[in-house]
């Protein structure tokens, strides 16, 4: 039987890519983003060269109630899903000084809130038909981030609220996945306003195609937690010998503006 995939921030970047991988094998598609224009452009590139049924949803996830209302919605369908992809995420850079708490408030929203709720209001009907479940984290989730002080804490929750779920679910037929991409090729930077930020300024990122099929294979395979890439796998671990003052210290220091 055909299965469907629920996937946030299914537009552009990564979630885009994973959305693709899903279309490709022959999955429908349940897509989510603000921007309706974007989502019925997916619709047209998918629909028909894939022979896959496509539902979209334009809705702001990071109003507080927006998820339940997107369970609410997914669920009056009356076709349960098989996969939920949390991976609508956004970032804001500055010191928490400077930075506006509305933009910190919806990303928190965004990027904590929203999968809480999509995982707790799926969670039923993924155990009844082996689901699964991708988290997309960051890099960010392993330390503490000056500059980005409030996002990489966002990451830290999903992280470990994944983890834990995915230790509860072992053995029920439901995996989670948490998917921890380093800087990446996309929308992200811009709406983050972070391109002055050592960590992208210059530097050449991974390319969201590569990430997002990366993130892909890890949840059919039923990886607990990947970080894709030699270099992320090598800074996160490095970050786990070091003493938590030197890496924040570092982090400040790569995060400042160039
Ligand atoms: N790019 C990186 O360097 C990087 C690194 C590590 C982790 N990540 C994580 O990867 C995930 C995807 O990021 P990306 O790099 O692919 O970013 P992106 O290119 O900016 O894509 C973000 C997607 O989320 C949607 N979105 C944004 N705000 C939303 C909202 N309030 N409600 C509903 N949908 C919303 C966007 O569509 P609309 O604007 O139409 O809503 C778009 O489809 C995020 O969770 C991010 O934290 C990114």
């Amino acid at each position: 039987m055909t299965k469907t995939a629920l996937i946030t921030g299914a537009t552009t970047g990564i979630g885009r890519e994973i959305a693709a991988a899903f279309a490709r094998d022959g999955v429908n598609l349940i897509l989510v983003a603000r921007d309706q224009a974007a989502l019925n452009e997916r619709v047209l590139e998918w629909r028909d060269q894939f022979g896959i049924e496509i539902a979209t949803f334009a809705c702001d996830l990071a109003v507080p109630g927006a998820a339940d209302e997107l369970a609410d919605l997914v669920s009056a369908r009356g076709a349960p899903i098989d996969y939920l992809v949390n991976n609508a995420g956004v970032g804001v850079y500055g010191t928490f000084d400077q930075t506006s708490l509305r933009d910190e408030l919806a990303m928190i929203t965004l990027n904590v809130v929203t999968p809480t709720v999509l995982c707790k209001r799926f969670l039923p009907q993924l155990m009844q038909r082996n689901g699964k479940i991708l988290n997309v984290a960051s890099i960010a989730a392993f330390q503490p981030g000056p500059y980005m002080a409030a996002y990489y804490a966002t990451k830290a929750y999903l992280l470990n609220f994944s983890d834990a779920l995915a230790a509860e679910l072992a053995g029920s037929g439901v995996t989670v996945t948490t998917f921890c991409p380093g800087p990446t090729a996309s929308g992200f930077q811009l709406r983050a306003a972070m391109q002055a930020s050592r960590l992208v300024k210059g530097k050449t990122l991974a390319d969201a195609a590569s990430v997002g099929i990366a993130g892909y294979r890890a949840m059919q395979r039923g990886k607990r937690v990947v970080v894709p890439g030699w270099t992320n796998q090598l800074t996160t671990l490095i970050t786990k010998f070091l003493p938590r003052a030197a890496v924040t210290r570092a982090i400040y220091r790569m995060s400042a503006p160039a």
